[in-house]
């Protein structure tokens, strides 16, 4: 199966220093990949990158298609079409997003017209028929608030059915339930479920929580510092985590069931591009460190089919299944 997108060697520098330093993803049509990491690894610039999002400041380098089609440095109206069309993207902090002083209804028609040319009633008809399906109560009677009259749950509904105004194939949500309380969090996720379900679409879904990614996605990249450190399906990933970072998460992951624990978060932080570690960009925080890892990033090896890990750790395991094979 050929992919939907894929990013190659992605990368992104901002004022000279590297944010982004060369991502591979593919995503395939209908899949759901859940992109994880700490705060600041780059899961957010990795996919405004893709997008042609980021500020001009931004040198953005690799390559991002779409069914073959180049994205980088793409002619403007190419993109437009792109985006909200093929991709739609639900951005991390919904209220930012929609528009405080247009009726939310307008909002919908207005992506309506842009990826679709509906106009009018045909517009008004199918703003409804988005509001019904991402199940905001009262569609016709909803289609004429204000933003600020609704919940925060309701209006990351409303992003959603903006996001589907165009008939994405891929939808890239990014923390999408960050903001909102338990019950909502996971109403949301079903919704992005049963939509995907409907749809066909493919799911790209944001977090730092690798907890709703394990529901939700057929598989996981976990990110680093720019990186995706482990890629694997959801669950091989929690059969056999392989890399110290995956297995940090893994660890400050509470259980499913039983009494909720206080997350045993990694020590250490995310490092700033500006002072990112030679060689390995996790062994300053990794308990398995040893002097080799400080000598050059290590390349992602295969470990079984879709499992890849960019570990020396990984690359030993690797040699020695090269080994027993020969
Ligand atoms: N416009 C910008 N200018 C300069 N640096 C930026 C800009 N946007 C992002 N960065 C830097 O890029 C890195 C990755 O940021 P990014 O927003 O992708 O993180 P993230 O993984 O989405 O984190 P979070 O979970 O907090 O959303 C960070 O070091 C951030 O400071
Ligand atoms: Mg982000």
């Amino acid at each position: 199966m050929s992919a939907l997108v894929s990013l190659r060697g992605l990368r992104v520098a901002f004022d000279g220093q590297f944010a982004l330093r060369g991502i591979d993803l593919d995503v395939q049509p209908g899949e759901a990949v859940g992109l994880v990491g700490e705060s600041g690894c780059g899961k957010s610039v990795t996919w405004l990158a893709a997008l042609g999002l980021l500020p001009a400041k931004a040198r953005v380098s690799g390559s991002v298609t779409l069914q073959g089609q180049e994205l980088l440095g793409a002619a403007p109206a190419t993109l437009d079409k792109v985006r909200g069309g093929r991709i739609a993207m639900i951005f991390q902090d919904p209220a930012s997003s929609l528009n405080p002083v247009i009726r939310i209804g307008r909002q919908v028609e207005e992506a309506l017209r842009l990826h679709r040319g509906l106009q009018g009633a045909a517009a008004r008809a199918e703003a409804k028929r988005l509001f019904d399906q991402v199940g905001i109560p009262d569609a016709a009677r909803r289609l004429d608030a204000w933003p600020h009259e609704l919940s925060g749950g309701q209006n990351q509904r409303v992003m959603i059915a903006i996001a589907l105004a165009g008939r994405p194939e891929l939808l890239v949500a990014d923390e999408p339930t960050t903001a909102l309380d338990v019950t909502i969090q996971a109403q949301i996720l079903a919704l992005l479920q049963d939509l995907r379900r409907e749809t066909g679409m493919a799911l790209v879904l944001i977090s730092h929580d690798l907890g709703v990614v394990a529901e939700s996605c057929d598989r996981v990249c976990v990110m680093y510092a720019g990186r995706i450190v482990e890629q694997a399906p959801v669950e091989r990933l929690f059969a056999a985590p392989t890399h110290p970072y995956t297995l940090g998460l893994l660890g400050a992951l509470p259980p499913l069931d039983g009494p909720r624990r206080r997350l045993a978060a990694i020590p250490g932080s995310v490092p700033e591009p500006c002072a990112m570690p030679k060689g390995c960009a996790f062994a300053p925080r990794c308990a398995e460190r040893s002097p080799a890892c400080e000598i050059a990033v290590p390349a992602a090896i295969d470990l079984a089919t879709g499992h890849q890990a960019a570990c020396i750790r990984a690359t030993a395991m690797g040699l020695l299944k090269e080994t027993v094979a020969a």
